[in-house]
């Protein structure tokens, strides 16, 4: 093959370079043919010379070409394959979730800061006079059979509520007082609406005995509810609590069915939301307050989460289950 067309089919720098060897190298073809140069008559090796270097200076020009042309080639390959589409849309990596009980516990919290509420906590493991004894509730009260207690060794317990909440931090300060305290919660029950840990908010409000109503109570909740839920009408429903006298239990209309009665509501139009109620004097005692009055009220957080957001089964909040999550992110 004609070497300039030799050259002209290399089709990658590597090729190029074995036909550059092969023309130009020490043992190449020019090499070869300026060696047979001493074969010649002496007249004849100039001219044959100028041809040789002319056809060698032409190989080594078009094969300087021929690789600026391959290099182009292959940088432009290369920016073809490399090249991407900033505006396509991208599938990144989902990022977290707040928790709905979080965000829910979150929101209340913030409420109620912004009533000039303080925060407060208490231990997890509690003992029988916190959880119990001085909130009304004596050794065989019938009351303290509704709640299943997981006991512990020494007579101590896992909170059954947020309640002793109030008591720790009536002991460890003077009225005027306005705490809410959130957190975590054990009973030993488990099924569509109920799991063995779940969480409350506390409420404390306790002033001169002439500064703290029961219309302050509803006033708050139902403020607070509205704020919440939105705009369904609130009830207070006479119940009872051995730690509140009198004692309350709220409802807001059905948000499923706006009160027309429905499976959620159990055709009432009704939804139990929280428990409250003044603080019965025995407490005040127990903790050596005099001549004060106070309101008080626990909320479940689960509960008002599930509604607010809808979700069919508590127990899905807490098997990390991602088509739940998800929806939170
Ligand atoms: N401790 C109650 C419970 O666990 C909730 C509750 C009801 C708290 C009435 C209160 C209250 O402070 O006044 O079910």
């Amino acid at each position: 093959m004609n070497d300039l067309l030799k050259v002209e089919s290399a089709t990658t720098l590597s090729e190029l370079e074995a036909i550059r060897i092969e023309l130009l190298g020490k043992k190449g073809h020019f090499a070869t043919q300026f060696a047979r140069m001493k074969d010649l008559d002496k007249a004849d090796r100039p001219a044959f010379a100028a041809e040789l270097n002319e056809a060698k200076a032409a190989a080594e020009r078009a094969i300087a070409a021929k690789k600026e042309a391959l290099q182009k080639a292959q940088i432009a390959a290369r920016i073809e394959a490399e090249q991407m589409d900033v505006s396509l849309l991208s599938t990144v990596g989902t990022s977290g979730a707040i928790h709905p009980v979080n965000r829910a516990m979150e929101e209340i919290v913030e409420y109620f800061l912004g009533m000039n509420y303080e925060l407060k906590t208490g231990p997890l493991i509690e003992d029988e006079f916190h959880n119990f004894e001085a909130l009304n509730l004596p050794a065989h009260h019938p009351a303290r059979e509704m709640q299943d207690t997981f006991y512990m060794n020494d007579h101590k317990l896992l909170r059954t509520h947020t309640s002793p909440v109030q008591i720790r931090t009536m002991m460890t300060q003077k009225p005027p007082l306005r705490m809410i305290a959130p957190g975590a919660v054990f009973r030993r029950d488990y099924d569509l609406t109920h799991t063995p840990m779940f969480h409350q908010i506390e409420g404390l409000v306790v002033d001169a005995a002439d500064r703290v109503s029961f219309a302050n109570l509803k006033h708050i909740l139902s403020d607070f509810l509205k704020a919440f839920f939105g705009d369904f009408p609130v009830r207070f429903r006479p119940s009872f609590f051995p730690f509140t006298e009198p004692s309350a239990e709220v409802d807001i209309g059905c948000i499923f069915c706006e009160g027309k009665g429905c499976r959620v509501c159990k055709q009432t139009g009704w939804l139990e939301v929280l428990g409250c109620g003044m603080v019965d004097p025995n407490v005040f005692k127990a903790v050596g307050y005099e001549n004060v009055s106070g309101y008080a009220f626990g909320l479940g957080i689960e509960r008002l989460a599930t509604l607010k957001y809808r979700i069919g089964d508590l127990r899905a909040m807490y098997e990390g289950d991602l088509d739940l999550l998800e929806q939170f992110a």
